[in-house]
Parts: C-alpha cells; structure tokens; sequence
C-alpha cells in the first residue's frame, strides 16, 4: 500500500505510470455509462472512506466516481459526525477505527498535521484530498489534462501560474520539478510562495521564476493556471487581499502575451481573479479539467491500493 499525501514523497516514474494508466483507463471507457464498472472490476468489493473538513464539490464526486468505476464503493463523511471532531477521541483511535471498517481513506483537511498523524496510524492508504499546503490530486489530474490537449509531454511547455501561492500553486511547484517543466509565477511581492517551497526547488536543482509584473509572467507561456486568490479557511482581510491582486486579473489582454495557442485552466471553485470572457473563452478547457479529475484519481487509487503494473 501507498500513501498519497504530497507529490514530493512520490518518484516522477511512478507519477508518469500514473498519468499513463489514466490515459489507457480513460480511452477505455469511451463506451461505457457512468457507473458501469472498468474491465477486470480491479477493486472489486474496496470501500474508500473519504471526510472532508471543508467544502467540495470537485473531489468529492469524482472520487465517489472513480472508486465505484473500479468496481469498489465509498462512504462520504463530513468531520463533524465523527467522535474525532465533536467528541474528543484520538487520530490515533480513529485511524485505527478506519483502518478495520475501510479499504483506502480519502481526507480533506485544514491542518497539515492532521495529514503527519492520520499517516502515521493508518494501516491503509491515504490520500490527501486538499490540506493547507498541498492539493496534489488536482495537480496530478492537471498535468493529465495539459499534455492531453497539448498532446506532448509538459517537459517540452512553459507553464504559467497567476494567482496567489496557495496549496493548488506548491503542488504545481512540485509537480515542475518531477516533470520537469518551466514554471513562471505572476503575483504580488508579499504573496510570493513560502522559502520553505523556493528550497525545495533550489535542493532538487531546478528553477521557478517570479515575476510581480503579471506580463512578464505570461510571456510566451503554453498553459496559463490561476485559482482563487481567497482560499478557503484563508484567514485574511479579503478586501485588502483583493485589492492586492487587481492587476493580476486574467483578461484577454494579459492573455495575448502569452503563445498565440495557449490554454487558460482553472482548478475551481472561481472568485473575480478571471474576466468571464476568458473563462469561457475557446482557449478555456476548466470543464475538461475538472471531469479528468476522475480518471486521474482512478490511477491515483489504483498506485494506493498497490495495483499499478
Ligand atoms: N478543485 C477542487 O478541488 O474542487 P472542490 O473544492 O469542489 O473539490
Ligand atoms: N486554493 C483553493 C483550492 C480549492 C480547490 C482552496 O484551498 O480553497
């Protein structure tokens, strides 16, 4: 069994054995309804407990998809009906009490401690649905979604991200170093990612570039990636914050700085950081991104549960 918890921990092989099964699983359900299971049911009777502390509509219904197409079923809990948020009783307890009734378990968190602990009792997989640090199921999917509408490795692309440094953009760093793709962040000085991330970068030998001017950001770029600039449970002043962020709106104009052919994407939910015309402009691909979510996290399951040849 096989966490997956941050994309750092993760070899790059075993992310591109990932992205590789998805792409097969995906181009095999062409057919196939919504819920009609994948040839060879592999997690045939598996039941993956997933919790969330915070919102979701993304993540919670494709993994229901994506464990049911693999023949296995789910049960979706939110935090405050277990004893662990409301009546005191341990990560260590819980875990072990989710580890007897279930197969994998899917946690959607707003402590990345919660993440070490829940690791370090669980006899079964975990999978990190989103944490205050990270959101490596998103990125893992995006990475899927950008060779797929590039059709060429994310090596060969200048990716671009404009936005905040938030857990969506530290996992989209790690993944530029995993599989090697040129990164350029636009955003202001005082929201630029943590050190802690930036030597990450340095110590595995690799650059990102940092622009506070959100042209110099764009140029050239084939993907261009933004999210919110207020996450959720973001405890700041969202007036001011916004207010921060005013020049870094993805418009058309910004855009056409950018390669004549490239792709706007977005993880969702929005705010106001993108002008409606771009977001639903011909170079938008936001629904494809969100739907790949499933047949990612399919792959994502199957590397958990030890089936990934
Ligand atoms: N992108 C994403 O994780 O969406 P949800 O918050 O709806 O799950
Ligand atoms: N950065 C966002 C991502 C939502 C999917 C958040 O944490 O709210």
């Amino acid at each position: 069994m096989k966490h997956f918890t941050n994309l750092k921990d993760i070899p790059s092989k075993d992310l591109r054995k990932i992205i590789l099964d998805a792409k097969k699983r995906k181009n095999h359900r062409k057919k196939l309804n919504t819920l009609e299971v994948d040839k060879g049911a592999p997690l045939k009777g598996k039941m993956l407990i997933q919790m969330f502390e915070k919102a979701s509509s993304r993540t919670r219904i494709s993994f229901y998809l994506s464990i049911k197409q693999l023949g296995g079923g789910t049960l979706t809990l939110r935090s405050n009906e277990l004893h662990l948020g409301v009546g005191g009783e341990s990560i260590a307890d819980t875990a072990k009490i989710l580890s007897t009734y279930g197969d994998g378990f899917m946690l959607r968190t707003d402590s990345d401690k919660k993440i070490q602990n829940f690791k370090k009792y669980l006899t079964i997989p975990l999978i990190n649905g989103l944490s205050p640090s990270s959101h490596p199921t998103q990125v893992l999917s995006d990475i899927f979604t950008v060779e797929e509408i590039k059709k060429k490795p994310i090596s060969k692309m200048k990716i671009c991200w404009i936005g905040d440094s938030n857990n969506v953009l530290n996992s989209l760093i790690v993944a530029s170093v995993k599989f090697s793709f040129k990164l350029s962040i636009g955003c202001p000085k005082e929201f630029e990612p943590k050190n802690e991330i930036k030597n990450w970068v340095k110590q595995n030998n690799k650059n990102i570039s940092i622009y506070n001017d959100p042209k110099k950001a764009v140029l050239g770029a084939d993907v261009i990636f933004s999210d919110k600039v207020v996450s959720l449970n973001d405890k700041v002043n969202k007036k001011k914050k916004l207010e921060k962020f005013k020049n870094f709106k993805i418009s058309k104009k910004l855009i056409s700085y950018a390669k004549n052919n490239c792709i706007f994407l977005h993880c969702l939910p929005r705010g106001n950081e993108v002008y409606e015309d771009v977001f639903l402009s011909k170079n938008s691909y936001v629904w494809q991104q969100a739907s790949n979510r499933t047949h990612v996290q399919k792959s994502i399951l199957m590397y958990c549960f030890g089936k990934l040849r």
